[in-house]
């Protein structure tokens, strides 16, 4: 048999159906909360009603008398066992249960264990604690005057001030600005928001007292990282722990911490020797899981008059809440912000952040972004558009003119990256093309003249997933790699297991489509499993756009690996020197007689049933994969709004996103990567903000007060690409999950602004909600 098709079913750049989506669409998913184990138990939480007060008292004899409630756990009884106290991924410490002090309002305060998850909720509500109020610093810039209270006792520091970092050329960077012949410069505040995935957080701890097995069930984008800090941080043996991480409703980097209930359930498990089960309701999950972004920005852009850039020099204020619980790599506190160069060539730039503690859940979090990605492109792509309009220069042109060009890459960055390829304005000028960008200008200006409100808004914008080069790349101390693991039964048929962790990506699917490519097997007949480790291979996980940049690549190795092999057994198979034999057009060929082939599925039977002697049985491979550099997607956004003058309304009317990841492997799991993404880049821009008093008490704890949009808010999307391959991916792929949760928000913003123009606006921090349009049009305030 010989087979010469040009094309596998199922292979790369093909948009076929999400193998995922069958059981999906039926309700069958199998998520966390879906687990049930006999005796199984249930823990709640009672939380703290105060952003900082002192615990004077614990009472839990009404709790204790509830049917069915069968143990408390608080701060003491964890602190007797060294657990009062785990590390964050950024080598910060966080509270299990406070012994003596609470630090923001919602806190885990005790833990209640039931034989129903009523009765536990009853029990939790039945708990009495007396509390002592203490002074509460809420604002950043406060927490770091001299005399603020001090968060932090349990430190050696007194202060709030947890770190500073910085990079780039200060001086360097000085001068060039001095000596620019324009600078503008901006504060620009990028609030609290919270991811809001669809499933919350939540697990099942289960101690098998008889085996010593630890088994959890976990809401985690990072099953194997996680078991390593349980093992390290419990004195468990590794081998006696399995996290596995079964279907996930969103994840969005709020799936990667571990959160205090995680661990109380462990401990609630080990006390009882029952499974304990643990699931956040929908208002703890937004009061009191980790929270993104929360920067005060202010930025300096250099240029010449006809608008060339010179510098950009940038200070950060960060408010990580109590703790910093990031998950970014280890050596940037800041994560990747100092992509903050963005698509154009500063010759010099400088980035510096402070970080500050304050009565807050704990912050940091990457949502949807590759550590700091969305914080730099928005500062930059404001920037951009400020700088325009102090030369008097069309946004467009301006970025046209600055763009790095497609022959300068790789290209070095003046903060230390080395950008793989891209192809800036090409993006631009298909967007322009799409949207008929010179008709818009022409239609607003006829706007203008009558007193109607219309603005475009671009963003240019330069992304850096798939962390990472493991040289630069840790999160604890282990290595930043990611693996695949391919096995090839007789029949044929795959099975491959991942590293990474899918929560509603796709990756079922289009690590199949890679195999198949690969192995010229069809992607029905390759099944893909993650998130189980005590059967994937170890690896960090997904978040930060990294699972194609890294398991994607990871599972291209293994398949070239597997052919290596593969064609040893098929010159076996064809009597030929395997120096005779060729990988062309998905078989194993004769060179110069490709008629005389062999199939993948004919060579995985060999492999059992027939193969050479000397050589092992079984076609299989495992490869770790450790990428030379990250990938730097890119994209070109347009946005067009009204504005409603009554109302103070924006209506995104259009909004074009052209998008570059490189070789593409699933169109429709891309373009539906990219409407998510563009959704949640209209968010924060017009809707979501958390915000707290000065007491801390949190304002947009529930979903009638954070506005998550509905898909009556959401804008159609339309969609377009160009293709750039990254040089150094196997497949020429580079990430895409995040570049339109990343792009969207500044294009939106832009277009906002230049919709108010007429008004004398040159900044409005986001959300943009309708009073604030309104107060502009009305008020004759100029927000900053
Ligand atoms: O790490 P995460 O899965 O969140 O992000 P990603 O690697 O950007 O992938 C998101 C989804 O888009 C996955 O199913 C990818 O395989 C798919 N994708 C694609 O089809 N082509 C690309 N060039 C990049 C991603």
């Amino acid at each position: 048999m010989s087979a010469e098709a040009p094309h596998v079913k199922g292979g790369i750049g093909q948009s076929i159906l999400r193998k995922e989506d069958a059981r999906f669409i039926r309700g069958k998913g199998n998520y966390v909360d879906d687990v049930k184990l006999p005796g199984m138990l249930y823990l709640d939480i009672t939380r703290s009603p105060y952003a900082h007060a002192k615990i004077t008292a614990i009472r839990t004899e009404k709790a204790l008398k509830i049917p069915g409630v069968l143990a408390v756990i608080t701060g003491k009884d964890l602190e007797a066992a060294g657990l009062a106290w785990m590390p964050t991924l950024m080598s910060d410490k966080q509270m299990v249960l406070p012994v003596d002090t609470v630090m923001y309002q919602a806190q885990e305060v005790v833990g209640v264990v039931a034989d129903s998850r009523y009765a536990a909720a009853d029990g939790a509500a039945a708990v009495e604690v007396d509390y002592e109020p203490l002074p509460v610093v809420t604002n950043p810039f406060k927490a770091l005057e001299p005399g603020a209270p001090v968060i932090r006792t349990d430190r050696a520091e007194k202060s709030n001030h947890i770190w500073h970092w910085e990079t780039g050329d200060k001086s360097g960077t000085d001068e060039a600005l001095g000596g620019s012949e324009v600078r503008v410069a901006q504060d620009l505040y990028i609030p609290r928001i919270h991811v809001s995935s669809m499933e919350t957080c939540g697990c099942i701890a289960h101690m098998d007292s008889v085996s010593g097995r630890f088994t959890i069930w976990m809401t985690t984008q990072a099953p194997h990282a996680i078991r390593t800090v349980f093992a390290l941080v419990t004195g468990l043996p590794e081998q006696n722990i399995r996290v596995i991480s079964p279907d996930i409703g969103g994840g969005f980097g709020g799936k990667v911490p571990v959160y205090p209930g995680y661990v109380i359930a462990s401990v609630a498990s080990i006390k009882t020797g029952h499974p304990v089960k643990w699931i956040e309701d929908r208002s703890e999950n937004l009061q009191a899981d980790s929270f993104a972004r929360d920067y005060h920005i202010h930025a300096e852009v250099g240029a010449t008059k006809d608008g060339k850039v010179t510098g950009l020099k940038v200070k950060t204020l960060a408010d990580h809440g109590y703790t910093d619980a990031a998950a970014n790599p280890s050596k940037f506190p800041a994560g990747l912000f100092h992509i903050i160069t963005g698509s154009y060539p500063f010759a010099k730039a400088f980035v510096e952040v402070d970080a500050a503690y304050t009565n807050k859940p704990p912050g940091g979090i990457a949502y949807r972004c590759s550590f700091r990605v969305t914080e730099a492109v928005y500062t930059i792509e404001r920037m951009m558009d400020i700088l325009a309009h102090k030369l008097n220069i069309d946004p467009a042109e301006l970025r046209l003119k600055n763009f790095i060009p497609p022959e300068a890459f790789p290209y070095k960055s003046a903060l230390g990256w080395t950008y793989d390829s891209g192809n800036y304005a090409g993006a631009l000028r298909k967007a322009m093309e799409i949207i008929d960008y010179a008709g818009l200008r022409r239609e607003q200006a006829e706007k203008r003249a009558k007193g109607e409100l219309m603005g475009i808004g671009i963003s240019s914008f330069t992304e850096i997933v798939g962390a990472g080069p493991s040289q630069t790349f840790d999160i604890l101390g282990i290595k930043m790699f990611d693996s695949a693991e391919v096995r090839i039964h007789p029949t044929g048929k795959v099975i491959a297991r991942f590293g990474t962790k899918s929560q509603g990506q796709g990756h079922e699917t289009t690590y199949a489509q890679i195999l198949a490519e690969e192995l010229g097997i069809p992607a029905d007949d390759i099944r893909v499993e993650e998130g189980d480790t005590d059967t994937a291979p170890y690896g960090l996980g997904t978040y930060a756009s990294r699972s194609t940049p890294t398991a994607g690549a990871a599972a291209s190795m293994a398949a070239r690996k597997i052919r290596e092999k593969g064609q040893k057994i098929a010159a076996h198979l064809l009597e030929v020197s395997p120096d005779d034999i060729e990988w062309k057009d998905y078989a194993f060929r004769v060179k110069g007689v490709p008629t005389k082939s062999k199939t993948m599925a004919e060579v995985a039977f060999a492999a059992y049933t027939n193969h050479p002697k000397g050589m092992e049985a079984g076609l299989e491979a495992v490869d770790y994969y450790d990428p030379p550099n990250m990938t730097f997607p890119f994209g070109s956004y347009i946005c067009v709004v009204d504005i409603d003058k009554d109302t103070g309304q924006v209506k995104v009317r259009r909004f074009v996103a052209v998008d570059d990841c490189g070789t593409i492997i699933n169109p429709m799991i891309v373009d539906g990567q990219i409407h998510g993404g563009l959704t949640m880049g209209f968010a924060p821009a017009l809707l979501e903000e958390i915000q707290y008093d000065e007491d801390g008490n949190i304002h947009g704890g529930t979903f009638m007060d954070y506005l998550v949009p509905t898909a009556v808010e959401t804008p159609n999307w339309e969609t377009a690409k160009t293709v750039t391959p990254s040089p150094h991916h196997p497949i020429g792929a580079k990430g895409v999950g995040e570049s339109a949760t990343v792009g969207a928000p500044p294009a939106i913003v832009n277009a906002v602004v230049d919709a108010l123009r007429p008004y004398g606006v040159e900044h409005i921090d986001i959300p943009i909600h309708p009073w604030k349009v309104w107060q502009i049009i009305h008020g004759g305030t100029k927000p900053g």
